[in-house]
């Protein structure tokens, strides 16, 4: 196993002990007047004594958890009384978002011996556990429920070792009901009689991988090791939207980065309020209904989950502060996929708008903000969440791509991040680990000495705060970007060229083509009075687009340019979605604008407020100045 660095995020005693499995076995219950429901079972741990002296097995907790009674189930001194042999807990305060809970063993353990442990709990009110009333759903007629663990929230979900640097095998049965169907990121998922679900999951997984969803949801297969869930209302639309396409996908990045591992590759369309673009959970990505697009052009989140299977999923990153190890070379592997299947222009398009988030994000911050760094520094108290930013995705996927163009031959490197994966399958690393990797497979860079590059240092790239020192080229895009940079030019001008404007023809552009002139349409707002107003007119493609894309950037214009007129539409967008990355840019607008923006940002959030992520909200209290609660 790599050195993993001490997780400061995480209470729990990995190190002096080893988690081998973790079995869940629960019970769902919605509450019958909306809000949270419970989730009530046992958590049961195996866990390997590693070291003599390692003193009593410590978990990770949440004073959400109501942990009922703890037992030894076998060892140390071999088997216990059937039931088990209760034990003396303790509930420690931790951090804000975490408790610790030590368990008393009747003697202590020598290196070595297995104990396996049960824990009755519920669970509920926590952030991990996402309840929705019937109106929070697509069909608007059952309750819905969902876990999402990165980062830290899955110690609301279970008792556990919750830091990426544990890895384990998991089981669980879940008891629903009737009418309910559950689904897990498990390889193995079956039906038993009396809405019992049965899963497996047969490959060691960090704890922010495990997750569950509860529904009326049916699935629909749209490849051969692939489907697509969602509510009855909307499942046509998503078959429509990846029939025939995941496979591509699969295949292609098997072929990159070596044979995909995890079984099947199944997606669930979530309830609108799902704070991400998607999350990915193994064998069953989570995503926003968001992508249902009708064109397939989000197709990029679906290529960036299936990139996490090698990068995040088998190589993991150890800590969160290490966490542009999964993001950064996400990006990378999705855009080495992109490439393949839609060519190097228009990835390198996408791209740009990425490079135009991380801009965004560094002049909100300041590029010397301490997040800016790829390493960041987790101490105590600092929340792992509050570190989630454009700047372990894109100043990562810069570094990574460094890295590529110190090599010089896409296929080489190519040959590299396959040998890393293998290398790293099931483990969890930090950078320190991946570089070293690097000099080793490339001796003669190792040689060359790449690793001190004035200006270059691995170590300028991981801990000095600021933008990339290298950017990739992305000219092979400009046969996208150069018209849509022309087009944005004539819309910023004093008295508009209406004559050049309609001579460019934008009804065969593509989505994120559109995205990009939209970025540079933003980027020059406030444009001189009036243009906006006729770029609206001129462009309903744009102005009335239901692609979440495209609204977000439209919303960002009218807020920009403080478009009263179309204040609707930001009031609509915001009611009908919760992504994270749409709701926060909108508000931090909203709240940086004009007295009737900041009236709109507080009306908008009273009313739309209880449809978002917890976390989601108390972000949107912090940029209005209203009071976070303590968790
Ligand atoms: N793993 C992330 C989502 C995440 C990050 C959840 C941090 C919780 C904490 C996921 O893979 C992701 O990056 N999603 C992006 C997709 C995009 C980069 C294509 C998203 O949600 O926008
Ligand atoms: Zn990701």
């Amino acid at each position: 196993m790599a050195a993993a660095g001490r997780d400061a995020a995480s209470a729990c005693s990995a190190g002096a002990w080893s988690l081998r499995h973790l079995h869940l076995s629960l019970r769902v219950a919605f509450a019958a007047a909306g809000g949270a429901g419970r989730l009530r079972g046992t958590a049961r741990l195996e866990l390997r004594c590693e070291r003599e002296g390692a003193g009593p097995p410590v978990l990770d907790a949440h004073p959400s958890l109501a942990v009922r009674r703890a037992a030894l189930l076998e060892g140390p001194g071999g088997r216990a009384p059937p039931g088990g042999q209760a034990l003396a807990l303790e509930s420690l305060p931790f951090t804000g978002y975490g408790r610790a809970l030590r368990l008393a063993l009747p003697r202590p353990a020598r290196a070595g011996e297995s104990l396996a442990l049960e824990i009755d709990y519920e669970a509920g009110e926590g952030p991990g556990v996402c309840w929705l009333a019937p109106e929070q759903t697509a069909g608007k007629q059952k309750p819905y429920m969902y876990t999402q663990g990165q980062a830290v929230l899955n110690r609301s979900f279970f008792p556990g070792f919750d830091t990426p640097s544990v890895k384990c095998t998991y089981s669980a049965t879940v008891k629903v009901p009737e009418g309910f169907t559950a689904v897990m990121s498990a390889t193995s998922w079956e039906k038993q009689e009396d809405n019992t679900f049965v899963f497996k999951m047969s490959h060691p997984i960090p704890s922010y991988l495990i997750a569950l969803a509860v529904g009326d949801i049916v699935s629909a297969d749209v490849g051969p090791r692939s489907r697509v869930w969602a509510e009855p209302c909307l499942i046509e639309a998503a078959k429509k939207e990846y029939d025939g396409v995941i496979e591509q996908f699969l295949a292609v990045g098997e072929k990159l980065f070596g044979p995909y591992v995890w079984g099947r590759y199944d997606i669930l369309f979530m309830p609108p309020s799902f704070p991400f673009g998607g999350m990915e959970n193994p064998c069953l990505t989570f995503v926003t209904p968001c992508l249902l697009a009708g064109d397939r052009s989000l197709a990029d989140v679906i290529i960036h989950e299936i990139s996490h299977s090698w990068f995040g999923n088998l190589v993991t990153n150890a800590t969160w502060g290490e966490f542009w190890l999964n993001e950064g070379f996400t990006m990378y592997a999705q855009r080495r996929i992109s490439t393949e299947v839609y060519g190097l222009a228009y990835t390198c398009l996408e791209a740009a708008t990425g490079r135009a988030l991380l801009r965004q994000h560094m002049d909100n911050t300041g590029e010397d903000h301490p997040l800016n760094k790829l390493r960041v520094v987790i101490e105590p108290g600092v929340n792992p969440d509050d570190t989630y930013n454009e700047t372990p995705y894109e100043k990562g996927y810069c570094f990574v791509s460094y890295l590529a163009h110190l090599v010089g031959d896409q296929s080489k490197f190519d040959a590299f991040l396959q040998a890393y994966v293998n290398r790293f399958k099931f483990q969890s690393i930090t950078a320190d680990d991946a570089l070293g990797f690097f000099l080793e497979y490339f001796p003669e860079l190792k040689e060359k000495g790449v690793d001190s590059i004035p200006g270059f240092e691995f170590d300028r790239w991981l801990n000095t705060p600021g933008w990339p020192p290298y950017l990739p080229d992305l000219s092979p895009g400009e046969q996208l970007m150069k018209p849509a940079d022309e087009l944005a030019e004539l819309w910023a001008a004093n008295g508009l060229n209406m004559e050049a404007i309609n001579a460019v023809d934008i009804t065969a552009w593509r989505t994120y083509q559109l995205v990009y002139f939209l970025d540079q349409v933003l980027q020059k707002s406030p444009l001189p009075k009036g243009n906006v107003e006729r770029l609206s007119k001129t462009y309903p493609k744009i102005s009335e687009a239901q692609n979440a894309e495209l609204r977000l950037r439209w919303c960002q214009i009218v807020l920009k340019n403080n478009l009263e007129a179309e204040y609707s539409k930001v009031k609509a967008f915001l009611h009908s979605q919760g992504k994270q990355k749409y709701t926060l840019p909108l508000y931090r607008a909203m709240w940086g604008g004009s007295e009737s923006a900041r009236a709109l940002a507080l009306e908008t959030f009273s009313a739309t407020a209880p449809q978002l992520h917890v976390n989601v909200q108390n972000y949107v209290k912090k940029i209005l100045g209203l009071e976070v609660a303590e968790d």
